[in-house]
């Protein structure tokens, strides 16, 4: 199906249906059985916005997430065509379109931020409104304008709105991040790839998505290399033809599914996921008492009779402990006899669901970015908001675990991360069903 410029590629029925439905689960029943792993959103996203820079890209193991729609809509208004059919999502560069991303597309999806260095690449300007706050909190972007700036983009703040030009054209440039922002690494990767002369990118964040994005550019065309210290020098070369890319497995919806499996005591195997990617936060797992095995691109999980706590969990940028996994983890620990200990470094807000568990008889007290979790032996079902999107999966792991019958409302937030959740957790023979 060829879908053209301003035509939304997900129904918005099937989205507003989704703002009205909600998950009902009856939880006890432990999970077994074998999942796969769905391409990362995290990874996508920015791979969607690379293809901006593109003539024809055509990525495998994209995920059916409303982030990508709401990705693809952004790219059909910035001038390209796209498909999406079984996995595989085809972007085509068809016109000169507009260099606007307008306010309506950038709040749809607050990583619609990772499109600003791509538009300035593709067009020498763009004019996008600034994201704002979101549920996690203030979400600052002056790392990305900092480093953009050193590229030779002009930015003009004024009204909520960013205009951006290159009087001079982009030019490389040494640039020293303050702290290893994922989408500040990304933005200065997608404008410094077709900018003049070569670009060091110090203190840059290294998450495997970021490795996934400098994947796909190189077969594009572009010239990315990791240097041994962590630097990403970047030498620009003139245009970018496309490539055929794969998407990295999603290492966060993997970390849900095996705290789900761990938390309802049961035995599932997850494949086409990367282990490696997961190196922080899998070792938390044995330490509750989890038996794990490994195989190539596999995970199996048994879960003890009652896990154990977790010890001290510090969210950190990776190879860090995910700030992503934390929520779930977190949900995890509600029902781990003794005190798990997790301090939250990333986002100031991440424990927003935690009023939610408490409702269902969890015992976890928050102060300010650090968590104390008394495990109890067990949570009742409740009626429940999700209130992000991690947030929302760590609600749904917890009620899987719970005794009785929970109500999820707003699980929108999920299907922003998640493919096909409540189908996946019924395959591992979940009572959930969405109402
Ligand atoms: C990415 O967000 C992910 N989103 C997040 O996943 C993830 O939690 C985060 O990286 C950290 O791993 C996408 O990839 C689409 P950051 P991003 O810039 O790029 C502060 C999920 O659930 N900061 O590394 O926004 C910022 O406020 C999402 O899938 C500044 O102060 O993360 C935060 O405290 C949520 N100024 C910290 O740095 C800036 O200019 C990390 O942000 C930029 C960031």
């Amino acid at each position: 199906m060829m879908l053209m410029r301003g035509i939304t590629p997900q129904p918005s029925t099937e989205r507003m249906s989704l703002h009205m439905s909600e998950y009902l689960i009856q939880g006890g029943t432990p999970l077994r059985g074998e999942l796969a792993v769905h391409g990362a959103k995290n990874a996508a996203l920015p791979v969607l916005a690379a293809a901006l820079l593109c003539e024809k890209s055509t990525i495998h193991n994209c995920p059916d997430l409303t982030d990508v729609a709401a990705a693809r809509n952004i790219l059909h208004y910035l001038g390209c065509s796209t498909t999406q059919q079984d996995g595989t999502v085809t972007v085509t560069f068809t016109q000169k379109g507009d260099h606007r991303i307008p306010d309506r597309l950038m709040r749809a999806m607050r990583s619609s931020i990772v499109f600003l260095g791509a538009v300035i690449g593709r067009y020498g300007m763009a004019e996008v409104s600034m994201p704002g706050g979101c549920e996690l909190g203030p979400r600052p972007i002056d790392m990305h304008l900092a480093a953009l700036r050193r590229l030779g983009v002009v930015i003009d703040e004024s009204g909520g709105v960013l205009r951006c030009t290159t009087p001079n054209g982009l030019k490389g440039a040494r640039i020293t991040l303050p702290f290893p922002s994922v989408g500040a690494t990304e933005n200065v990767m997608l404008a410094a790839c077709t900018a003049k002369g070569e670009t060091c990118l110090s203190n840059a964040a290294r998450e495997p998505e970021i490795v996934d994005l400098a994947d796909f550019l190189n077969a594009a065309g572009a010239d990315i290399r990791f240097a041994a210290d962590g630097s990403i020098l970047i030498h620009g070369v003139d245009k970018l033809i496309g490539c055929e890319h794969r998407v990295i497995p999603d290492r966060i919806a993997a970390a849900t599914y095996l705290c789900a499996a761990a938390v309802t005591g049961g035995k599932i195997t997850l494949t086409h996921l990367r282990a490696d990617h997961l190196a922080a936060v899998l070792p938390v797992f044995e330490e509750a008492g989890c038996r794990m095995q490994y195989g190539q691109n596999t995970i199996c999980l048994k879960a003890p009779e009652r896990l154990t706590a977790l010890g001290t969990v510090r969210t950190m940028p990776y190879p860090g402990f995910s700030t992503d996994a934390q929520s779930t983890m977190l949900a995890m620990a509600a029902l781990a006899e003794g005190t798990s200990v997790f301090i939250e470094t990333i986002f100031e807000s991440r424990y927003k669901q935690v009023g939610e568990l408490v409702r269902m008889g969890a015992n976890i007290r928050v102060e300010g970015r650090v968590a104390v979790v008394e495990g109890v032996p067990k949570l009742k079902g409740a009626v429940m908001n999700c209130t992000d999107l991690r947030g929302g999966a760590a609600l749904a792991v917890a009620a899987l675990a719970a005794q009785g019958e929970s109500r999820l409302c707003s699980i929108h937030h999920i299907a922003r991360g998640y493919e096909n959740f409540d189908l996946n957790l019924r395959k591992l023979g979940a009572q959930i069903t969405r109402v």
